[in-house]
């Protein structure tokens, strides 16, 4: 069985790898900085998501996939205001477009091959909005993006599914003010973020065992800050 994972090198992508991993999975990991040393059973690959071109060529390499997970993805600390055109493109890029036409090319063959799953990285930011108005607009297209997809896709034996986190302490938090963090945190259920771990395992679950007739969905986990 065979895996791809995009941005799995770090963050919530890492803790994804190495539960499908430990699931007997080939795991593809695709990254621009890569893993120093992966564990046996994990390829890292070399890729920046925002060229299409040269992502697809990696997972031609790679071959026919079980599973795909849609994971890598930027966040800006810039207003609306701030944008310019080449920095919207761009993370639309990395966070929806490539990732949208990866899905469809992996489902074709899929399709073609019985059937696979599909899991993409959505955000609560697509649903609520977020201060990066680029950010919420790629995550809220994955969510539609794996709709479709299922519609399209699943009579063929695809199944392609969305999960849609809110803040988790990875790399990514990073550039969030202290101030924003706290007032986040005490709007949930249980005073704390879901865990990396939280999110990979509900990932891994809709990549292999989830039953097939969740198809085209969104899970959230933001214990209890917002219900769809
Ligand atoms: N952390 C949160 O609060 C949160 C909440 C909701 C959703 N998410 C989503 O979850 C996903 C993972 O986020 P994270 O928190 O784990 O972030 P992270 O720690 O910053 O990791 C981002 C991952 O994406 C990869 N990546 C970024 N740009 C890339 C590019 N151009 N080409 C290839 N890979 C690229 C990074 O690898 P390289 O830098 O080596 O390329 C890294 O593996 C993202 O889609 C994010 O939007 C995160």
């Amino acid at each position: 069985m065979k895996a791809i994972v995009t941005g799995g090198n770090r963050g919530i992508g890492l803790e994804i790898a190495k539960k499908l991993l430990a699931k007997g999975f080939e795991v593809h990991v695709l990254s621009r900085s890569g893993i120093v040393s992966p564990p046996a059973g994990m390829i890292s690959w070399a890729a920046d998501v925002a060229d299409y071109e040269q992502t697809i060529r990696i997972v031609d390499r790679i071959g026919p996939a079980d599973v795909l997970v849609n994971n890598a993805g930027i966040m800006n600390t810039k207003t609306a205001s701030d944008y310019c055109h080449d920095e919207i493109l761009h993370i639309l890029n990395v966070n929806l477009i490539t990732s949208v036409r990866l899905s469809v090319r992996v489902a074709e063959q899929m399709a073609g091959s019985g059937g696979g799953r599909i899991v993409s990285m959505g955000s609560i930011a697509g649903e609520i909005g977020h201060p990066d108005i680029w950010y919420g607009i790629s995550k809220a297209g994955i969510v539609n993006a794996m709709r479709s997809l299922a519609r399209t896709f699943g009579p063929r034996g695809v199944i392609a599914n969305s999960v849609a986190p809110g803040p988790v302490e990875t790399d990514m938090m990073q550039s969030i003010p202290q101030e924003r963090k706290d007032r986040l945190q005490a709007a949930t259920i249980r005073q704390r973020f879901c865990t990396a771990e939280e999110v990979a395992e509900t990932v891994c679950w809709l990549a292999t065992a989830a039953p097939a007739c969740i198809n085209g969905e969104v899970i959230d986990l933001n214990n209890g800050v917002n219900y769809r």
